[in-house]
């Protein structure tokens, strides 16, 4: 890996020595190529759990570990009475005082795989194919010259956690950048999908300019809810079990209750009239301007306070800084909006609307609200029927990243 072959150095080695100097490095056999860090979306990595814990809400559920073992994504935890030792595992418990979140009492939870691939590739370590996530893009990654955890490395988080409880996370992906400009020369590619883009702008928003100018070549922004996610309405209220059909909805609920990251996907007033209606239900309509009494009519009045805590924490007035690249599905029925015959507790009618099936097409046009804001390019391209999962192994997406990357 030390040797750089500076045009100088090259004319003074003997040809076959300069062949299998090639050879053993495929990176340079393939040509230049800009080292890659992949930022995933909620939901997005594995995440293991030890337990010790003083109860359990089940005589079925584990107590203690010795080690750590995989708390996402295990389906075998999802079945019916295991998932309430995965809920009393997996959830936060919100401090109101503080304004943190805490593990509940003897359970640890650790972020596996940082800087490697693996815990983002498959959600799943028994790599089923329900849990494949940038399994294809590490593959095209690797056929065009890439070596996973080398040049292309993952960066996986927390991701029940908004990026103010994550501080650790932003220093470590902070290094590792800086490192892979050294390793491989170079300045980063960024590329994060869904939740992820909400990361690396609050990430890059840390940044000094110079900083920026100096490690990140490109920041490539995959199906980005920039101004919030209708549907998170649902989720709160009612929960949502789309990703995982076996589970109800209100067992569900539970998880992405706790998770503050939900409360911080909650539609933002940049993106949407103050007067549109999320939710209908026979005694009200709640808009983006009824979240505390919205809050307080589900019973979770914690989340007006986690929605207080992060709604802040992404100004997105300040553009990223960085050349963008923002792919962004449509054409897919994305809900929008959602009657309730009983609030919030059963399921509601949806209306859809545009977008990826996940992000409203208005959120993820936010991108261009940039393009005169910075000096950097701001560009967009649209996919018509990619959906908000798909767009990550979509062959259009894959193609505009390798000519971004090996371009000269
Ligand atoms: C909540 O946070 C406060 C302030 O940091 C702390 O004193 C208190 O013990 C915490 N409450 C619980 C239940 O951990
Ligand atoms: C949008 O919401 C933020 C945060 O609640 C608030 O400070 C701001 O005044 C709102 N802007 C408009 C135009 O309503
Ligand atoms: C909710 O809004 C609709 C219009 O979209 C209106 O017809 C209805 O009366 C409103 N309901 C309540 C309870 O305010
Ligand atoms: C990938 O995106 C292209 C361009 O938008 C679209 O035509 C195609 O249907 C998508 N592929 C899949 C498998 O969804």
């Amino acid at each position: 890996m030390g040797l750089r072959l500076g045009p100088n150095r090259t004319n003074l080695l003997p040809g076959f020595l300069l062949y299998l100097l090639l050879l053993s490095d495929p990176a340079r056999l393939v040509g230049r190529h800009s080292p890659v860090v992949l930022v995933p979306g909620d939901l997005g990595n594995q995440l293991e759990a030890k337990l010790d814990k003083p109860s359990v809400v089940h005589y079925l559920c584990f107590k203690r570990t010795d080690s750590y073992f995989t708390l996402w994504l295990n389906l075998e935890l999802l079945l019916p009475v295991i998932i309430d030792c995965w809920i009393d595992n997996i959830r936060l418990i919100y401090n109101r005082t503080s304004r943190t979140t805490e593990f509940p009492d003897g359970v640890d939870v650790r972020v596996p795989g940082f800087g490697k691939t693996f815990s983002l590739e498959f959600l799943d370590p028994s790599k089923s194919s329900v849990g494949s996530y940038f399994h294809t893009m590490v593959e095209s990654l690797i056929s065009w010259g890439y070596i996973r955890g080398e040049d292309v490395r993952g960066a996986p988080y927390d991701w029940r956690r908004a990026p103010n409880e994550n501080s650790p996370y932003f220093l470590a992906l902070r290094e590792m950048i800086e490192e892979m400009y050294q390793l491989y020369g170079g300045p980063v590619v960024l590329v994060a999908h869904s939740m992820g883009n909400m990361y690396t702008l609050y990430f890059l928003q840390q940044q000094p300019q110079a900083w920026k100018d100096k490690y990140i070549r490109a920041f490539v922004s995959l199906g980005a809810p920039w101004g919030g996610v209708a549907k998170t309405f649902r989720v709160l209220a009612s929960g949502d079990n789309n990703r995982i059909p076996v589970i109800g909805s209100l067992k569900i609920r539970e998880q992405q209750r706790s998770a503050v990251s939900t409360s911080w996907l909650l539609p933002y007033n940049y993106t949407w009239s103050p007067d549109k209606i999320f939710v209908h239900t026979p005694t009200t309509n709640y808009t983006l301007r009824d979240y505390q009494r919205f809050f307080q009519d589900i019973g979770f009045e914690d989340g007006w306070l986690m929605r207080q805590d992060t709604e802040g924490l992404v100004d997105i007035m300040v553009p990223p800084g960085v050349e963008l690249h923002c792919l962004y599905g449509t054409g897919v029925p994305t809900p929008d909006t959602f009657y309730y015959e009983n609030f919030p507790d059963r399921e509601p009618k949806t209306c859809y609307g545009d977008g990826d099936g996940t992000v409203n097409l208005q959120s993820a046009l936010r991108c261009q609200a940039w393009r005169n804001h910075q000096e950097q390019q701001v560009s967009l391209l649209e996919l018509p029927g990619s959906e908000h999962i798909e767009i990550l192994a979509n062959a259009t997406t894959l193609a505009y990243l390798k000519s971004l990357l090996l371009e000269p």
